[in-house]
């Protein structure tokens, strides 16, 4: 079954053709970062109205890539949401005409499930059911993925998501959006135990996060050594944030491992990219009867692909459902 998938969620415009939810025949994807770093951060008006301006040339630049024409398309896949409402009605209403159109069904998909399955891509003899561990830059969650139609949420951010908290801390410290991969490259430099910042652990056997806490800390940290007349070390406060992050969000995944009794983690969305996260878990694998997945790096960040491999898994409207079909800015996993 071939689908063609388009995601237009947040900042980046794509679409993919994926086969049988696991073959990427080719995964489009263009990225309007360089428009938003002046602003530092995504301005969601003028994110829907580049999708706008681009969404037909991308999606006929992957046909042309995959050597397929919509003739050969059984189904159209698209992202209802979360993300932000402008950009996703512009994908929304993009593939309801164009299933509509060409007679085709439409399916819609929840971009935090993309996520969760985008390992599926990179992996072909991974199966559920396994621990999954989704971390973007909007949202955070901990959930069993017992089959791919059954995803059970045991632990989510009660308030930033971590690449929000990457994001922001990465612009108190002077770097461009988005700043999670920069803090990667800087706290490389750093030393991790230079400042300790508080690890939020929360209540006595919960799974979920906060990291509003962090971000505050570290700009108190930064405000009390200037009145100290203390030297920033910018390398040392990416190093530490980055430690004190990682510390609860990988304590937290291998207690759901141990307390559902998974031997599969799988690590998904943008700051899955994070070379620290995978050097911590990749040494964990090794003594704890642990296989860690992660999706490649093109599909760790926004991208249509992940989007048509989840709607392989996903059930198709039609006629009047599929003309009602709406976005959904806060979906929920
Ligand atoms: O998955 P994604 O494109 O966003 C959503 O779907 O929400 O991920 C983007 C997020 C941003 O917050 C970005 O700073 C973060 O992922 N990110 C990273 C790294 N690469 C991207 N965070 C930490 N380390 C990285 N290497």
């Amino acid at each position: 079954m071939l689908i063609l998938g388009i995601e237009s969620s947040c900042d980046e415009t794509s679409c993919a053709l994926v086969e049988d939810g696991r073959k990427v025949l080719c995964n489009e994807v263009l990225t309007q970062i360089p428009i938003h770093i002046e602003f530092g951060g995504v301005v969601p008006e003028i994110a829907s109205r580049n999708h706008l301006l681009k969404i037909s040339d991308v999606v006929d630049n992957a046909l042309k890539k995959a050597g397929k024409t919509f003739d050969d398309v059984d189904a159209i896949s698209v992202t209802k949401g979360p993300g932000l409402v402008g950009a996703l009605l512009v994908g929304v209403n993009y593939a309801k005409s164009l299933a509509y159109a060409l007679k085709k069904p439409l399916i819609p998909v929840n971009h935090l499930k993309g996520h969760l399955l985008s390992p599926l891509l990179s992996y072909p003899e991974l199966e559920a059911p396994y621990v999954a561990l989704v971390v973007s830059g909007g949202n955070s969650y901990l959930a069993i993925c017992h089959d791919y139609d059954e995803i059970e949420v045991i632990g989510a951010s009660r308030d930033d998501a971590v690449g929000e908290a990457y994001d922001k801390v990465a612009r108190t410290l002077g770097f461009q959006y988005p700043g999670g991969p920069k803090i990667d490259v800087s706290a490389k430099k750093g030393n991790r135990e230079a400042i300790k910042f508080p690890r939020i652990y929360l209540e006595e056997g919960s799974l979920d996060f906060s990291f509003s806490g962090i971000k505050t800390a570290v700009l108190n940290y930064i405000n009390s050594a200037k009145q100290k007349n203390i030297e920033i070390n910018v390398d040392d406060i990416s190093a530490s944030f980055q430690e004190a992050v990682l510390e609860v969000l990988i304590a937290k995944s291998l207690i759901a491992c141990k307390k559902y009794s998974m031997d599969k983690l799988v690590v998904s969305g943008g700051v899955a990219a994070n070379s620290r996260l995978r050097e911590i878990l990749d040494e964990k694998a090794k003594t704890d009867n642990l296989k860690v997945y992660y999706p490649e790096m093109q599909y760790c960040t926004d991208n249509a692909a992940m989007i048509a491999a989840a709607a392989f898994y996903v059930d198709s409207i039609e006629g009047e459902e599929l003309l009602r079909l709406n976005a959904y800015p806060g979906l929920k996993l």
